[in-house]
């Protein structure tokens, strides 16, 4: 959700802070503001509504200095998305400033009681009686960060804030109270910094320290202390981060999804890269702990995830069930909780996330880790949650991801659940050595048979050239395609808002036929399998209501053009692998239609990348 950057050092904290906010300002684009520490001692900020390119520019007509500062861009939970109601939020007499991240669940109770003491607000947000208490505590006589700590006792919910003191100029307090996203330290040389998300800082630091639930830290330009609400001090575990800097920028293309799409070959590469043993045919996932006895246990596997990592969880399903034999139910994160799921030492439960920081997707893991299930997860971000808190996980390797529309870590954590279904049914036997090896093969030529997908772009774009302006598209798959015929058309109206729907290709005769008529373009993925025949069936019955069908189809298969309106080719893949390869033309296609559009591709309206609250 929101987003979280501070400094304290040498450097002139508020060009560190904005360079820092620009990074992940696809966590919210609602407001921003940075607060500093002036040289006479008081606190300033700027902060406005709407886009970092606002703050920018009024940061250009009113320039803010100073040695220690915080930041933060906005998706707003409480208060409209107006200047009023954006961060940094000032205490009443000026003693305190913070940022947040989360929801403040007890925040009208807690209001109440300051108002009743006389405080006046100056917003409608949550965050405000964060700072409003601990200034009070300041004004009654408690140290700065015992009045930090007494205040975080009595918030409830998952919160992450940044506190700065007048008390303790060029110092910042932070912490993390429950999964409202994380919270990463960069230590540098006499200069300490802080964020929600890694590739804010990394361009300073690769050493960084994420704080665990309940943790707060104490930061001043040459020191850090960890610790938790008693004021215990805690060991730091400090990681170094391999990302590099670089590929968090978007270098020579337009739009950072953009440069997802096309860095999928190389995404694949890494998530292959040490752990497929090509010589002698087999899969190793040294993170996931898996045993023989383990996998030969395990007798029930849920997936859980939202949103992308969800559709990537339903192909994956076919993945882990055809080869490794375990019965797999997908299920949403966010109603993982409310349907009682049959759980018990036998059962794993698997989280997709490429955030690692999904509040849904955390309180579903929890849930089934506290219910005696071993947890794995397949998450990208490093440090994050999900992956602390799993008894095994595979890495994405996927690299920083920064549109909000997930794409290389769809088809990332597309490779990893293969690789598990590998791993599992090597384990347990399901599969012949000789069946494994060949599974193992067929992921040698994955990361050219993406490339030779992306070679096409330009017939993409002329295919969004021509359907840009239509309302309403339908997405047709069967068996392991259907998933990619919900993610092409989740793909579609996120950042285009197009309304669009994926469905099995063999459910369209119940509902959907109803909808089909010259306006709503129907895109089939039929590439050559066992369901191939199938698939044509269901295009003919589209093309009998006056459909017009867009085709994806496997190169060489020229008799679908007597079939469909339009073809897009994609090589031919492995069955398994095929998913991987068939989403690519459709997340150009989506891309292309939403630039046509004139939409905001990497930020688009009312989504955020991390969503950190139920
Ligand atoms: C948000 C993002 C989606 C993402 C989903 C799950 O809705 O906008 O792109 O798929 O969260 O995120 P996760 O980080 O858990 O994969």
């Amino acid at each position: 959700m929101c987003g979280i950057v501070g400094y304290v050092g040498p450097r002139q904290a508020p060009a560190i802070i904005l360079q820092g906010l620009k990074r992940l300002e696809y966590r919210g684009y609602d407001s921003a503001g940075i607060a500093a520490l002036e040289e006479n001692g008081r606190f300033a900020i700027r902060r406005d509504a709407g886009k970092l390119s606002n703050l920018e520019t009024l940061l250009q007509s009113s320039p803010l200095e100073g040695h220690a500062g915080i930041g933060h861009t906005r998706w707003a939970t409480h208060g409209k998305p107006n200047q009023r109601n954006a961060h940094p939020h000032l205490s009443m007499n000026g003693r305190v400033v913070i940022v947040h991240n989360g929801i403040v669940e007890n925040f009208l109770e807690l209001r109440e009681e300051l108002e009743a003491e006389g405080v006046t607000f100056a917003s409608d947000t949550d965050t405000e009686v964060i700072v409003q208490m601990v200034e009070r505590y300041i004004e009654s006589g408690l140290e700065m960060e015992t009045a930090v700590r007494q205040t975080l006792k009595q918030l409830r919910g998952a919160n992450a804030v940044v506190i700065m003191g007048l008390d303790r100029p060029n110092e910042l307090f932070c912490a993390r109270l429950g999964n409202a996203g994380g919270i990463a330290l960069g230590l540098g040389d006499n200069e300490m910094f802080l964020a929600s998300d890694i590739p804010a800082i990394l361009e300073h630091t690769r050493r960084m320290i994420f704080l665990e639930n309940r943790q707060m830290a104490h930061l001043t330009p040459t020191s850090y202390r960890i610790m938790d609400l008693d004021g215990q001090t805690i060991p730091p575990d400090i990681h170094t981060i391999a990302w590099d800097p670089v590929s968090a920028a978007k270098g020579e293309f337009k739009h950072f999804m953009q440069k997802e799409i096309f860095e999928q070959p190389r995404s694949i590469v890494d998530t292959l890269r040490g752990r497929v043993d090509f010589e002698n045919g087999r899969v190793h996932l040294p993170e996931m702990n898996l045993t023989p006895e383990l996998a030969q246990r395990i007798n029930k596997l849920y997936i859980t995830a939202c949103g992308t990592s969800f559709y990537s969880g339903l192909a994956g399903k076919f993945m882990i069930e055809n080869l490794a034999r375990i019965p797999t139910e997908v299920t949403y994160a966010s109603e993982f909780r409310y349907y009682d799921p049959i759980i018990d030492e036998d059962t794993a439960v698997l989280a997709i996330t490429q955030s690692g920081e999904t509040a849904d997707t955390l309180a579903a893991s929890e849930q089934a880790k506290a219910e005696g299930a071993t947890l794995w997860s397949i998450v990208n971000a490093f440090g994050s949650q999900s992956m602390r808190i799993s008894h095994g996980y595979i890495p994405m390797q996927a690299g920083p991801e920064i549109g909000v529309a997930s794409t290389k870590a769809f088809t990332t954590s597309l490779v990893d659940q293969y690789l598990l279904a590998c791993a599992l049914s090597d384990l347990r036997g399901t599969i012949s050595r000789r069946k494994l090896r060949q599974l193992v093969d067929d992921l040698a030529q994955l990361p050219d048979l993406a490339g030779r997908v992306l070679d096409h772009d330009a017939e993409y774009e002329e295919l969004a050239n021509q359907f840009f302006k239509v309302h309403n598209f339908l997405y047709l798959g069967r068996g392991i395609n259907y998933p990619i015929a919900r993610e092409g058309a989740l793909k579609l109206k996120e950042i285009s808002y197009i309304h669009a729907e994926g469905y099995p290709a063999g459910e369209m005769k119940h509902g959907p036929i109803a909808l089909i008529d010259e306006t709503m373009p129907v895109i089939a993925i039929a590439t050559k399998d066992h369901l191939y025949e199938k698939m044509i069936s269901q295009i003919q019955q589209a093309k009998a209501r006056g459909g017009t069908v867009i085709a994806v189809a496997t190169e060489g298969d020229a008799a679908i053009a007597n079939e469909a309106d339009h073809v897009i080719y994609v090589p031919e893949a492995p069955p398994l692998l095929a998913p991987i390869i068939n989403v690519i033309p459709l997340q150009l296609f989506s891309y292309h239609v939403a630039v046509r559009r004139g939409a905001d591709v990497d930020q688009p309206r009312n989504l955020a990348k991390s969503v950190t609250v139920e």
